[in-house]
């Protein structure tokens, strides 16, 4: 099979350096089946003039400032842009770990705003699976318990033949009673996307999965990301400060002081770097 090969050329900056060292390797058919994941359906998330005010009086911090955004089924969006812009504040209001200040969510066709703080927590169960930049794996579970951790606090019944699936995809098969302090931080974290994907859930947010691995680890965590859309069409929303991993996005949101500045199409690592540097002028 023929591949596309996302390079860079050489440069002297540390994280151009990076960048090169790390291609990634896409298959050309999964290219062109990106290309058509867009069906114009319903999104499955959505935010609606988003405000997000943290403190009162002279001290506030206006993390969002009014932000509105649909994330359509099938695709990953990534999102960047500076510390403090408030990426993390909107993962958490977009996931229903927060809520705004003002303006309102849609998760999978329900408006947050209706609901109490249980119908919020099933709500949450049922279609979000949410990846942090730290694991957030428990010490005394081996790898497939906190995989089937969601199953288990939901009292529901673990589908064996899924959950070898999953431990096979997140290359975890052998691992899989080894405790996290066993785990490099590679492999926790491929845990923690496992046990992001194994509600199979409407949507996951993923908060800087690769913000605390080295840049091959964190490559191998990208592909495992991408094919997580392209063979589960698994909605995924990501947050970034990688040009190399918002270069496998179908969409790049920036984010500056609280609102959406630049919402781009595919974009290869190069493009992603202009647009940052335009930014931060
Ligand atoms: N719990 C909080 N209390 C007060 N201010 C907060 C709180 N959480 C975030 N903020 C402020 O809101 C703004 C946005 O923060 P947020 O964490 O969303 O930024 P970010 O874009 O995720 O940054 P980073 O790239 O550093 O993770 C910042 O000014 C931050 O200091
Ligand atoms: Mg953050």
């Amino acid at each position: 099979m023929k591949s596309r090969v996302i390079q860079d050329e050489p440069s002297q900056s540390q994280s151009d350096k990076e960048l090169r060292m790390a291609a990634i390797t896409i298959p050309a058919v999964e290219v062109a089946a990106r290309a058509s994941t867009a069906n114009g359906g319903p999104p499955v998330v959505s935010g609606r003039d988003l405000n997000r005010r943290y403190g009162e009086g002279e001290t506030a911090v206006d993390a969002l400032r009014g932000v509105s955004l649909d994330v359509p089924k099938g695709q990953l969006t990534a999102v960047m842009g500076p510390s403090g812009s408030g990426k993390s504040t909107l993962m958490h209001i977009l996931a229903g770990l927060d809520t705004p200040t003002t303006g309102d969510v849609t998760i999978a066709g329900t408006s947050i705003h209706e609901l109490n703080d249980t119908q919020l927590t099933n709500l949450r169960r049922e279609h979000i699976g949410f990846i942090f930049q730290f694991f957030n794996l428990l010490p005394m579970l081996n790898a497939e318990e906190n995989v089937v951790l969601p199953l288990s606090i939901a009292g529901e019944k673990r589908d064996q033949g899924w959950v070898d699936e999953l431990m096979g995809r997140i290359g975890l098969k052998d691992r899989r009673s080894h405790r996290p302090s066993e785990l490099s931080g590679g492999q926790q974290q491929r845990v923690a996307i496992g046990r992001a994907l194994v509600s199979k859930p409407t949507i996951v947010f993923a908060d800087e999965p690769t913000g605390n691995l080295d840049s091959k680890t964190s490559g191998e965590i990208l592909e495992l990301m991408r094919s997580s859309v392209d063979s589960y069409r698994q909605t995924t929303v990501m947050v970034t400060h990688d040009p190399r991993a918002a270069a496998i996005a179908d969409r790049i949101l920036f984010l500056a002081d609280g609102l959406i500045v630049r919402d781009l199409g595919r974009s290869d690592a190069h493009e992603v770097i202009a647009v940052m540097e335009e930014l931060s002028r």
